[in-house]
């Protein structure tokens, strides 16, 4: 980095397919982590951090791909401060042209009670682990876990430390969501003025927003002198979620002339990959939700559409096609052919290869047979549904409910599993009952209901319904989003497309939840 690159420029460090996908639910699979990293390197994130390589097989090995093919970014592992940790993530990232090991430690009173270790103890973990970290890759970022709750003068001794250890990005970690902006930034200004060494390293601020203060915090932390901004699409994460990328990326950018900051991220890419992450963690974005909520660009009031049609700029303070949201007013409907869909779908932000154009096609056709217009939010929840994938092991194939005012309802259903066809009809206390008690009895399962949610797509008696499933078995929580014209049918879809993820996210590390249906 030159001296105006130092001053100006702030490194966004991506951490959904990391800190993201830890959120209790928000399951991938490999090929969707694959699609994910692809368009954050292309959008110009400058750290991927792809995966945490010691956790399971499947970590390493979306981890190591995903270094193998990422064009820009530096792809970085995670690791805790343990040798064979290190030694994994170096294996996994190892593969990428700029290649980053992550190695964290929580340094807190009550993170160091737990591996038991005291102050001067650790600092020697510390010390070794980096150390280690840095004798195989030339680029170490280090955390103090819990640093805005570490004391300020052994969090100013262990910074030195990694610093001395050879760590070149020093990530100070909110991992509580507990600091709010001033202290934030005064913690980061104190750590630059204070600790030896801190002006050849990059200091990133990592915020989790259990108090609604993530971005705030990043942000404060960027003019106190932080120069990466770690963060998720759609703010994913563990509990209330992380910084959320499309808000300091556009916040940097609206307000440049009292942030004068740079990112290198193309912000008219984010509405396509918030759509993705979306459709693909099961985790929907909440309508108002800033920059990409589905109400953020929507005028609805009469003040406002007045206006709004005067001068855009009255209620606006950027453009709905900064961030890659194109207004069309093009209903498709079931003549519409191949290249028009492509087209739209362009539009909305979704760009196709001819083969995932096929099938996609397929599925539009269906949706247009039974509806006659298809809308925007149509398309949209139709690109969402994580649940059409061919190489799913379990498949809504035929599904008809009886239902009325006499209980109780019935549910005819057959599933295909791995390639079989299984038919059962069972009853319940409403048609969702029933088709649920059928799915339970063609695939056994101790998997627990945590989230059952239906919301309309657009508006009218034909409107297809975007239904959210999450599933939770022994500690393992699973989610998939399914929509269609029958809400029954996307019930349906949406808890198979669950067991389905529920069976990726448990790995081979326990017994499947599919095996009893197998058997
Ligand atoms: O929140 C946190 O502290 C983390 C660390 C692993 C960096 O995610
Ligand atoms: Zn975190």
């Amino acid at each position: 980095m030159t001296q105006t690159d130092r001053q100006d420029r702030v490194l966004i460090f991506d951490t959904t397919l990391r800190d993201g996908e830890q959120s209790p639910g928000a399951t991938m699979t490999l090929a969707e982590k694959l699609e994910i990293a692809e368009m954050l390197d292309t959008m110009g994130v400058d750290i991927i951090e792809a995966g945490f390589p010691i956790a399971s097989e499947g970590d390493f090995q979306a981890v190591s791909q995903i270094a193998g093919r990422a064009k820009s970014s530096v792809i970085c592992g995670l690791a805790r401060a343990k040798m064979g940790d290190i030694d994994r993530c170096w294996e996994a990232v190892k593969h990428a042209a700029r290649p980053r090991i992550h190695t964290f430690i929580g340094t807190s009173p009550l993170h160091r009670a737990i591996p038991n270790l005291d102050q001067d103890q650790m600092a020697e973990v510390i010390h070794d682990t980096v150390t280690h970290a840095r004798n195989l890759c030339d680029n170490v970022q280090w955390s103090p876990m819990d640093a805005t709750r570490t004391e300020e003068d052994y969090l100013r001794r262990v910074v030195e430390i990694a610093i001395k250890a050879g760590a070149t990005t020093i990530n100070i970690p909110d991992t509580v969501g507990y600091t709010a902006p001033r202290e934030s930034a005064a913690l980061i200004q104190m750590l630059i003025e204070q600790v030896p060494g801190a002006e050849d390293v990059i200091f990133a601020t990592h915020c989790h927003n259990d108090l609604g203060m993530a971005t705030a915090n990043s942000l404060a932390a960027v003019e106190a002198g932080a120069r990466q901004i770690e963060c998720t699409i759609n703010g994913l994460g563990e509990r209330a979620g992380n910084t959320a990328l499309e808000e300091v990326v556009m916040a940097l950018k609206v307000r440049n002339d009292i942030m004068p900051y740079r990112t290198g991220v193309d912000a008219t890419k984010i509405m396509q990959i918030s759509r993705r992450v979306a459709a693909v963690s099961g985790f929907a974005v909440q309508y108002n939700k800033a920059i990409v909520g589905k109400n953020a660009f929507a005028h609805e009031s009469g003040i406002h559409q007045d206006g709004m049609l005067k001068n855009a700029e009255t209620f606006e303070i950027m453009r709905p096609e900064d961030v890659g949201l194109s207004e069309t007013n093009l209903v498709m409907g079931k003549h519409s052919g191949r290249a028009a869909l492509r087209a739209k779908l362009q539009d909305l932000g979704f760009e196709l290869g001819d083969n995932q154009l096929k099938d996609v096609f397929v599925r539009f056709k269906a949706l247009a047979d039974r509806k006659k217009e298809v809308f925007d939010d149509d398309l949209i929840a139709m690109m969402a549904d994580s649940t059409s994938s061919a190489g799913n092991a379990v498949q809504v194939k035929f599904l008809r409910v009886i239902c009325g005012t006499e209980a109780p309802q019935s549910a005819d259903l057959t599933l295909t599993i791995d390639g079989q066809d299984r038919q059962v009809t069972m009853q319940g206390d409403g048609p969702i009952d029933a088709v649920f008690n059928a799915i339970r009895e063609l695939v056994p399962h101790k998997a627990t209901l945590a989230l059952y949610q239906v919301h309309a797509v657009t508006e009218g008696t034909d409107a297809q319904a975007t239904v959210s499933v999450r599933l939770e078995d022994d500690g393992y929580i699973a989610s998939a989003q399914a929509s269609d014209t029958d809400t029954v049918v996307a019930s349906a879809k949406a808890y198979v497309g669950a067991l389905n993820r529920l069976e990726v996210r448990r790995g081979k590390s326990a017994p499947n939840v599919l095996d009893a249906a197998r058997a």
